[in-house]
């Protein structure tokens, strides 16, 4: 079987990418191969962070690896916080911060229109590829949910009528822009 490392150690991440790739490539996460160390995340856009993530574990590997970066873009808020999403609410912030930001700055807001998307970027043989995922969905007024993580309790996807974080994991899955952009990777390496 293919090995392939995903540049990350949220382990989060690693269970819901992991679920997906069972069976093709053998996934392999930083601490697996023993790399430490902050991984840089400099640029601007999600493709530019993605590439930088990958190319970080490449250079230092050799091997075969890929890295994702989300985010979540907010019609009302200009399509903020976007690549910034994790710090939202500052350097060390946590998802609660980021949530209570979040609800703090849609307050009083009609246009509720808000969407995750992910890029991948894989390293094969020094070559980039870059595959994406995007969901669209709206903010909630409220937290509804314990599953997931970030902001799954305050986002709600079109056609359905709950929040991700009152879905089961499975679920998220098929639907994500995460999981879109996995399966996009999956096809790929299927055809190779
Ligand atoms: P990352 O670049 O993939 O680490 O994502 C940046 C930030 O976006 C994370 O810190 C989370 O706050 C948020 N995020 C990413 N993926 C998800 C998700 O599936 N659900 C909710 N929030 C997410």
């Amino acid at each position: 079987m293919k090995e392939i490392i995903f540049a990350t150690n949220n382990k989060h991440k690693l269970t819901e990418v992991g679920k997906m790739l069972a069976g093709y490539v053998k996934l392999m996460c930083l601490d697996e191969i023993g790399l430490s160390g902050d991984i840089p995340e400099t640029a601007d856009t999600l493709e530019g962070n993605a590439l930088q993530k990958a190319q970080w574990v490449y250079d230092r590997t050799g091997k075969d690896c890929f890295a994702d970066d989300t985010g979540l873009e907010v019609e009302a808020l200009d399509g903020r916080p976007g690549v910034f999403s994790a710090r939202y609410a500052g350097e060390h912030c946590t998802f609660d911060d980021n949530i209570n930001k979040m609800l703090a700055e849609m307050e009083g807001k009609t246009n509720r229109k808000a969407c995750f998307r992910t890029v991948i970027c894989l390293i094969e043989n020094g070559v980039p590829k870059y595959f994406e995922g995007r969901v669209d969905g709206v903010i909630l007024t409220e937290r509804y949910g314990k599953e997931g993580f970030g902001y799954d309790p305050i986002f709600m996807p079109d056609r359905f009528a709950v929040s991700f974080a009152e879905m089961p994991l499975e679920v998220k899955n098929r639907i994500s822009h995460r999981g879109i952009a996995v399966a996009k990777l999956v096809k790929y390496l299927q055809e190779q």
